[in-house]
């Protein structure tokens, strides 16, 4: 039998990790024979919401679930973790400047950062999940230097399944024939949801779509705002897209992609495709031995390069927003 691999999820008495833990534990992120010990971490406040959801936790008897700790220390929820899912963080309250929201969140990966790099497991894959999540996982990489920087992601995979779930829908085929849509850049509206290099079958989907005003247009607004409509529908933001996008997002990374498939994981820009080198950026990737590689050589248009300029000036601005908190 295999040994269990240690999963940290923080922020895990929230919305997502309440709909991401049972997935981990069922083998959704890992494979179906892949046991598991997971590591929930929360803050004071949500302490006793926390032990409930370990309660429901052991009360679904996962046959995979060798373990459960369930705490507001974050040494404890750090010590000897192989793959590091950070959902926790200060989210945006009406009526707070960008910069607040910022410094918080600066401050909180900062000190996470210091104990993953101090008591993490070697080779720890992380995946920020949290708002501002590129500049989340940008801060986690600069304050813990030893761990490489490409074992630190953040989460673009779910405006990449929804890119895949709009084509479904519009061609009125199944999600899973659609490949290699391409998120570029933030995960934030300036995104940008490119479909120049994605497929049904062996048809380049532009071909299938024959309409490139929907296609430059409210496909990518659709993609874009996704994230507001399911809070105006729900009240609520997304959850269980985001649990489910995070465990593709770790099982591609860990397991690797399909032959010819590629998925997009915001990953430390080494200026691939002209992008800004050194913030998290979307690319499109090939994963293979835990490992992402960046898809080199595809065409980039007129239309196509000033979207990836646009998003890439985003994550510059930010991150010298983040800077100006550290000081
Ligand atoms: P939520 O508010 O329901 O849960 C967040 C949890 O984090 C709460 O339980 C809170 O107590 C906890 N938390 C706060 N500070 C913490 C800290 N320092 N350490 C550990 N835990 C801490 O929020 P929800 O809906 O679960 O969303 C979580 C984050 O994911 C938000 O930042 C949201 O914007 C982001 N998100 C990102 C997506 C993506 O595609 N990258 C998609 C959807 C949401």
């Amino acid at each position: 039998a295999k040994e269990p691999v240690r999963v940290l999820v923080t922020g895990a008495a929230g919305q997502i990790g309440y709909a991401l833990v049972p997935m981990i534990a069922r083998g959704i992120m890992l494979g179906a024979d892949q046991p598991v010990i997971l590591h929930m971490l929360d803050i004071p406040p949500a302490a006793e919401a926390l032990n409930g959801v370990k309660m429901e936790l052991v009360d679904a008897a996962f046959p995979l679930l060798k373990g459960v700790v369930a705490t507001t220390d974050v040494v404890e929820a750090c010590t000897g973790v192989n793959v590091a899912v950070m959902v926790g963080g200060f989210p945006r309250k009406e009526g707070m400047e960008r910069k607040d929201v910022m410094s918080k969140n600066v401050s909180i990966y900062k000190s996470q950062a210091s104990a993953l790099e101090l008591h993490a497991a070697p080779n720890c894959k992380v995946l920020v999940v949290a708002n501002p999540a590129n500049t989340n996982a940008l801060i986690l990489k600069e304050f813990a230097p030893s761990i490489p920087a490409k074992n630190i992601t953040c989460l673009t995979r779910l405006d990449h399944n929804r890119a895949l779930g709009q084509i479904s829908e519009r061609l009125n085929v199944q999600v899973s024939v659609v490949k290699n849509v391409i998120i570029w850049g933030n995960h934030s509206s300036t995104q940008y949801p490119d479909v120049h290099h994605a497929t049904v079958g062996d048809k380049p989907v532009r071909e299938l779509v024959k309409d490139d005003e929907w296609l430059n247009g409210e496909f990518i607004t659709t993609v874009q705002q996704r994230g507001a409509a399911i809070i105006k529908a729900r009240k609520l933001s997304s959850a269980l897209s985001a649990a489910s996008a995070a465990c593709d997002h770790i099982r591609d990374w860990v397991l690797g992609t399909p032959e010819g498939t590629f998925v997009s994981m915001g990953v430390c820009s080494d200026g691939s495709y002209n992008v800004p080198a050194g913030v998290i950026y979307s690319f499109p990737v090939t994963c293979k031995n835990g490992e992402w590689t960046i898809v080199q050589g595809l065409a980039i248009d007129e239309f196509s390069r000033k979207k990836l300029d646009l998003t890439g000036a985003e994550l510059v601005e930010e991150k010298e927003l983040a800077y100006s908190c550290l000081s």
